[in-house]
């Protein structure tokens, strides 16, 4: 059996490029005792994977150049030599871009395809869903008719904190990058209102729809956005830095002009790694696949066939041309 697999094979300057990868085709390693096998069905993009093409140490380790890309994906077990897990199982975990992994099994979620289809363990009810539950309900710490602000509210991240916080009865306002995915959010998603970035004054429709000012702000762009909603705080908000979708192609990031706004706003700053929350994944999985079934909550896929696609798909993260969870379809 052969193993097709995108090998990290330079570090990118800038914007990451096509060639940055390569796709090769290998032979499949030997499964031991202790491992199993497992076909991928669906690979995930994150914009994260940005970071772990650079080189050093942040919250986890840069990928070697020549390793396998990292990444989450899903499929099933093909074979098993590990008491834990069976054949026909389906699993989700960090098992690179390719198309069969072996693993030792540490760090595997089952994923139960009855609470949603195995795509959606990849999405809302995997890593990105996870994010935004924890990172709002933890950290964010929404109040019922409290103001929450999400930027990149039309991705998987911001969509969902969206919801949940429409769950929770507070009011919800976002932005994204197109009319598009700006209807999206009203209509789909229930926000209260939805700003495009790229073509109106945020600062200006921020007054206008949240003149309350905002007391839970989850910031998945940074740069010069965060600034401005820095500027808009309620007394006693938490800011919620999730990410800085804008600032990962840069070489150098921009600190926040407004931080002194969070002393006035008598406010909170503060951060979130998803893996933290890690033993309590299963409770927010049950919650969110309640939500979603008792339709209360939806979710948005792209999905693009064939790994050798992988290059391409995850520029589509950074210039926005992805609407909705971006997956590989193996
Ligand atoms: N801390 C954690 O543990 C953790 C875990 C997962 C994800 N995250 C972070 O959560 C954020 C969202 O991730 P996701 O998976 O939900 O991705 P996503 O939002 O589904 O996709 C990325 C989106 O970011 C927007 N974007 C790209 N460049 C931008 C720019 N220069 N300015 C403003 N928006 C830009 C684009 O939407 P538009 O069309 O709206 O521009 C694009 O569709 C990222 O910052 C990610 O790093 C953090």
């Amino acid at each position: 059996m052969k193993n097709t697999q995108v090998i990290l094979s330079a570090r990118p300057q800038g914007m990451v490029k096509s060639s940055d990868f390569d796709i090769q085709t290998n032979p499949l390693e030997e499964v031991k005792e202790g491992e199993l096998l497992i076909e991928i069905e669906y690979i995930s993009l994150d914009p994260a994977m940005r970071g772990w093409m650079n080189e050093g140490t942040t919250y986890i380790k840069g990928v070697e150049l020549g390793a396998v890309m990292r990444a989450f994906s899903a499929g099933k077990i093909l074979e098993s030599k590990n008491r834990d897990y069976k054949v026909g199982e389906y699993v989700s975990g960090l098992l690179g871009a390719q198309t069969y992994a072996v693993s030792n099994g540490q760090g595997l979620s089952r994923c139960d395809i009855e609470k949603g289809p195995l795509s959606w363990h990849l999405g809302i009810l995997g890593m990105p869903g996870m994010t935004a539950f924890f990172g709002l309900k933890e950290r964010g710490q929404p109040q019922a008719g409290e103001t929450v602000f999400v930027s990149g509210a039309a991705g998987i991240v911001g969509s969902t904190v969206g919801q949940i916080a429409k769950v929770l009865g507070c009011k919800v306002v976002g932005t994204a990058g197109s009319d598009a995915k700006c209807r999206f959010l009203l209509e789909e998603c229930g926000f209260d209102a939805a700003i495009n970035y790229k073509t109106e004054d945020v600062d200006q429709k921020l007054k206008e729809y949240c003149p309350e000012g905002v007391s839970v702000f989850y910031d998945n762009v940074g740069g010069p956005l965060l600034d401005t909603v820095l500027a808009n705080l309620a007394r006693g908000a938490r800011v919620v830095i999730c990410g800085a979708i804008s600032q990962y192609n840069q070489a150098s990031f921009y600190g926040p002009k407004n931080y002194m706004k969070i002393v006035s706003a008598r406010g909170i700053l503060t951060g979130i790694i998803v893996f933290d929350f890690i033993k309590e994944y299963p409770r927010a999985v049950d919650q969110l696949s309640e939500w979603l079934n008792a339709g209360k909550m939806k979710t948005k896929e792209q999905i693009i066939d064939g790994i050798e696609q992988f290059p391409v798909a995850l520029q589509k993260l950074f210039t926005g041309d992805n609407f909705g969870k971006l997956l590989i379809r193996v």
